[in-house]
């Protein structure tokens, strides 16, 4: 039996629908979730699909991704451009990362340009609104051999 897919939604994600929706779009996080769902189940794959406000528990996801996942979905929110102690978890994986984002952070804010998620990524998804979390779960399942 492969692995879920891990995907991991930082703080203020809660709120996806109705949270500045000219930027994140009208999606909320439930439907981000039937989304994922169904890109895994297409690939012969499943989700676990968590959502924090707090640091220290995306940290123990993903300390729990090491043994629990064959991929990891992240989308680090504001976490990702502050955040070592991510990173630092991050990179004691041994499994594909890839970072996800709705908006394209590279064209916003000076602030948004740096993340250091990154620099624990495979590769990174950002741009597409709530289709970005698709591409991404599409990205592990072909890093991770599925059908
Ligand atoms: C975000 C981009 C971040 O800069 C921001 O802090 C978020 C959401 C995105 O999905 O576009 O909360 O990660």
């Amino acid at each position: 039996m492969v692995k879920p897919i891990h995907v991991l939604s930082g703080p203020n994600l809660n709120l996806l629908g109705t949270r500045e929706p000219e930027i994140y779009g009208k999606d909320t996080l439930d439907d981000v979730r039937a989304r994922c769902e169904a890109r895994a189940v297409a690939r012969g794959l499943s989700v676990v699909f968590r959502q924090s406000n707090h640091e220290g528990v995306l940290i123990d996801w993903v300390q729990e991704a090491r043994t629990e996942a064959c991929a990891l979905v992240i989308n680090p929110a504001g976490y990702g451009h502050t955040s070592i102690a991510l990173l630092d978890a991050l990179k004691t994986l041994n499994i594909p990362v890839i970072e996800c984002h709705l908006s394209n952070p590279a064209a916003r804010e000076d602030f948004r340009r740096h993340t250091y998620v990154s620099l624990a990524a495979t590769g990174i998804v950002s741009g597409f609104g709530a289709a970005s979390y698709e591409l991404a779960i599409e990205a592990a399942a072909g890093l991770v051999g599925a059908n």
